[in-house]
């Protein structure tokens, strides 16, 4: 999916944004804390946002990029309209999310940290969610989908992708 991050139209997020790094530019650790922000205000974290951040914070790009990469909870690309979150955190890897995340790479057509072109899908892993009873767990826009298996999870792909629209079917077109 191409990132079109448009800094004329979100000219005012940007300088509310700014005013934010501004507050917190002098304490330790802050790059974490400003790439939440910019995740949280923006959706994403697009390279112009990375600017600010570097310029402000005085860290390298290659840093802010390498964090940015590094933790799945902050994307390079706006996350899709139905959010696909596999965990692979200890209990949920025993019970087989390599399997489900898998399953689900192949039937969307993306890896985990990427989003649909069409901007209908993006998946991601996840560390422990804290529903370890539930293993292997699977959120859908933050709505968690416990004890799954394959077959479940080829079945709540198919719905999804009835809801949402298939990635498939508009390669086709
Ligand atoms: S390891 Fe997946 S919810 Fe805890």
């Amino acid at each position: 999916m191409v990132s079109h991050f448009n800094q004329e139209e979100r000219q005012r997020e940007i300088a509310a944004f700014e005013r934010d790094l501004e507050r917190i530019k002098d304490g330790r650790g802050m790059l974490m804390h400003a790439l939440h922000l910019a995740q949280n205000r923006f959706g994403y974290v697009p390279s112009d946002v990375q600017q600010i951040i570097a310029d402000t914070l005085k860290v390298p790009l290659s840093t802010v990029y390498g964090v940015i990469t590094f933790y799945s909870r902050f994307t390079l690309v706006p996350k899709g309209r139905c959010d696909l979150s596999i965990c692979m955190g200890t209990a949920c890897y025993i019970q087989g999310s390599e399997e489900l995340l898998k399953e689900t790479e192949e039937t969307l057509g993306i890896k985990s940290g990427e989003t649909s072109p069409d901007g209908n899908f993006s998946l991601s892993t996840t560390r422990c969610v804290g529903a370890c009873s539930l293993a292997p767990v699977v959120t859908v826009n933050g709505e968690v989908h416990g004890r799954m298996t394959v077959q479940e999870m080829k079945k709540l792909l198919a719905d999804l992708q009835q809801q949402y629209g298939s990635q498939s079917e508009s390669d086709e077109e």
